[in-house]
């Protein structure tokens, strides 16, 4: 079966450590050998308040944090979501056969809620249905992301097999979600109980792609640990959720698992060992932060590369959006 790997990330603010590990570190690896596409996901952006000239920004700022991290966008398709109405289009059709009691399971918009009642939105709630119209639009076998969205794509196998079913068609196939062994939850720094976030308040709960070397020094260097040492086994981190959470960004970090990092520390305190993880971490993102100024710099190339990608998703959304209308008896 031809193979398909899809993934967006949220133009909102800076990327940060998490949005790395979890998902474009492995998309780098993964364009060498499949083939992808990647999305930056405006329209789900808007599923909570933006200022405009903010998210126009980073709309090219994501893009040219792509390309620095090492997307080839000659390889592979990237584009600009909102560029292809086909995703809206899918979005209402699928959003016709899925069941209330399927989106009503969703936490991350009970979450969302919880923290903000007026984030109780139709499009924040809906927002799942748009996901599974940007992975099926793409005929996608497998979604690359980190874990807080494997109920989202749980969604999406159960909304394309709905659609096979009820229409006798094998349109889409039931896409798998990749999630890396390590890396696929980063916490905060400052609280190992939460998610990194690009919506929490505090700046040293992350660290950027684009936080100078002194910062990311300074955010490590702050990072909340305890007064025990180093353990020599992986199992007696299992309560201690800030010491496991930097074992686990230096494991992601530099490529092996998080009982290598163990043998290498153990019994130390975590000085020695931030000082390590500080240098790792700046060692992986100051390259990255460096092309990426060089990209912003030149924004004329930026915008004309944008429109060109876009181009190369367009084909693929319309062809499969006139097989769904064919499928659901509407005009073609
Ligand atoms: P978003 O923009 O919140 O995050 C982008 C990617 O980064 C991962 N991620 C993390 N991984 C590990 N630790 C963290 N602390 C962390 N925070 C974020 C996310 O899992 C994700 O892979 N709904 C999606 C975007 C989306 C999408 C799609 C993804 C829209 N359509 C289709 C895949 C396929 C989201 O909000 O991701």
């Amino acid at each position: 079966m031809r193979e398909l790997y899809f993934s967006g990330i949220q133009p909102t603010g800076s990327l940060h450590l998490g949005n790395y590990l979890g998902a474009l570190k492995q998309w780098v690896k993964l364009q060498r050998e499949k083939d992808c596409i990647f999305s930056i996901v405006d329209l789900h952006a808007i599923t909570i308040p933006q200022d405009p000239v903010e998210l126009r920004e980073d709309i090219f700022r994501v893009f040219a944090l792509y390309m620095a991290a090492g997307i080839d966008v000659n390889r592979n398709i990237v584009f600009v979501q909102s560029q292809i109405k086909e995703h809206v289009e899918l979005s209402w059709c699928l959003s016709c056969i899925t069941p209330m009691g399927w989106m009503n399971r969703m936490t991350q918009f009970k979450d969302k809620v919880q923290k903000n009642a007026d984030n109780a939105t139709l499009g924040l709630y809906s927002y799942p249905i748009l996901m599974a119209a940007d992975i099926l639009l793409y005929r996608s076998t497998h979604v690359p992301v980190g874990n807080d969205q494997k109920q989202h794509v749980e969604l999406t196998r159960d909304v394309a097999q709905l659609f096979n079913n009820r229409f006798k068609t094998d349109l889409f196939p039931i896409p798998e979600p990749v999630i890396p062994e390590v890396g696929a939850r980063v916490m905060s720094l400052r609280d190992g109980t939460k998610k990194m976030s690009k919506s929490n308040d505090s700046d040293m709960s992350r660290i950027n792609l684009t936080d100078d070397d002194d910062l990311i020094r300074k955010k490590i260097q702050k990072a909340k640990t305890d007064s025990d040492p180093i353990p020599s086994h992986i199992t007696e981190l299992q309560n201690r959720t800030e010491p496991l959470n930097l074992v686990s960004i230096f494991a992601a970090i530099i490529g092996c698992d998080e009982q290598e990092i163990l043998n290498r520390y153990s019994g130390q305190n975590f000085s020695n060992f931030k000082k390590d993880l500080a240098d790792a971490i700046i060692n992986e993102i100051a390259p990255i932060r460096n092309k990426y100024e060089e990209i912003m710099s030149d924004k004329i190339s930026l915008v004309k590369l944008i429109n060109q990608s876009n181009e190369k998703a367009r084909n693929i959304a319309e062809f499969t959006m006139q097989m769904v209308k064919q499928c659901m008896g509407l005009y073609i």
